[in-house]
C-alpha cells in the first residue's frame, strides 16, 4: 500500500513530462572562443535548476557518460545557461559530442547525440571568454569539481532511469489491473457485494444501516443499492460498481480496525 502510495505521488509530481516531454531542452549556441576554448549556452526559461554539459573533443559519446567536458552549473548568467572551457585549443574540423542535461522544475530533461562541427576559430584579438566568471563559480572551483559534478551528474541520470522504469511498471499494473477488474466483474456478487457484522446501528431497514455506517462511519458518500439482512443479523448489501467496492475496503481497513463493526468481503 505504502509502496503504491509512493508510486502515485512519483508519477504525479515526476511522470507527466517525462512522457509528454511538455519542455524540450533548446538547441544550444555554441561558440568557439579566442584564443582558445568554447561556450556553449541556451537560454534561460522560469524553472530551470541545472544545466549540465557533457562533451568529448573528436571522439563519440558512450551513451551517457560523463566525458572529457563534464560540468554542472547551478547559476546563470544575464539569462543564459552557460558551460565555457577555457583550454581546449579548436581548429576547423575539430567535432565536439555532446548531450545536455537541464533540471526545470525539479524535472531532468535531456539533449543527447549533440555534434558540432567547428569550421573557423575567431582571430586571437578577439578576447571573448571571461564574460561570465560566475556561471561556473560553483562548479569550477579546484576543491574537487570534478567528483561533485560526476557524481550529481550521474544521480540525475539513475533518477532519470528509475522514472522511466517506473512508467513501464505502472503500464504493466495497469493493464494487470484491468484484467483483474474483467474477471471480478464477471461475477456481480464478487464485485458489488459485502457484508456488515458485530455490532450494528439499531435501524430495522438493511440498506439504511448499511448506508449510516458507509456514510458515518468510514466518512464515504458511497451509494448502497440494495441489501438484505441474514439470520445472524449481519448485512449483505451491494454497491454499484467494483471500484466503490475498492473504496470502501481500503477505507474500512483503516476506520474499522478498532470497532465492533467488521467488514467482510
Ligand atoms: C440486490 O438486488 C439484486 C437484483 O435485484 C439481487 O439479485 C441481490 O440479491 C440483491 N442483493 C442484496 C444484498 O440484497
Amino acid at each position: 500500500m505504502k509502496r503504491l502510495l509512493c508510486l502515485s505521488l512519483v508519477l504525479q509530481v515526476a511522470l507527466p513530462a517525462a512522457i509528454s516531454q511538455e519542455f524540450t531542452v533548446p538547441v544550444p549556441r555554441i561558440q568557439v572562443l579566442s584564443p582558445r576554448g568554447f561556450r556553449v549556452s541556451i537560454p534561460d526559461q522560469d524553472g530551470i535548476q541545472l544545466f549540465a554539459f557533457h562533451g568529448s573533443l573528436n571522439k563519440p559519446m558512450n551513451g551517457l557518460e560523463a566525458g572529457e567536458f563534464s560540468r554542472d552549473i547551478l547559476i546563470k548568467t544575464d539569462g543564459q545557461w552557460v558551460f565555457e572551457d577555457h583550454t581546449t585549443k579548436l581548429k576547423p574540423g575539430d567535432v565536439i559530442n555532446y548531450w545536455l542535461f537541464v533540471i526545470k522544475d525539479r524535472l531532468g530533461y535531456r539533449y543527447d547525440n549533440g555534434e558540432f562541427h567547428v569550421r573557423d576559430v575567431p582571430p586571437s584579438s578577439t578576447i571573448l571568454y571571461n564574460q561570465h566568471p560566475s556561471a561556473e563559480s560553483t562548479t569550477n572551483k579546484k576543491d574537487k569539481p570534478e567528483i561533485y559534478s560526476n557524481c550529481r551528474c550521474q544521480m540525475m541520470t539513475y533518477v532519470m532511469n528509475k522514472v522511466n522504469d517506473l512508467a513501464l511498471e505502472v503500464e504493466k499494473l495497469r493493464e494487470n489491473t484491468g484484467v483483474l477488474q474483467e474477471l471480478m466483474e464477471k461475477n456481480e456478487m464478487v464485485s458489488q457485494e459485502m457484508k456488515f457484522e458485530g455490532v450494528l446501528p439499531p435501524y430495522e431497514d438493511a440498506a439504511y444501516v448499511a448506508q449510516v455506517i458507509i456514510n458515518g462511519k468510514l466518512g464515504l458518500s458511497v451509494p448502497v443499492l440494495n441489501a438484505s439482512r441474514n439470520n445472524d443479523n449481519s448485512i449483505t448489501f451491494r454497491l454499484a460498481s467494483l471500484g466503490d467496492k475498492v473504496t470502501v475496503i481500503k477505507v474500512a481497513k483503516k476506520e474499522l480496525i478498532n470497532s465492533k463493526i467488521k467488514l467482510i468481503y
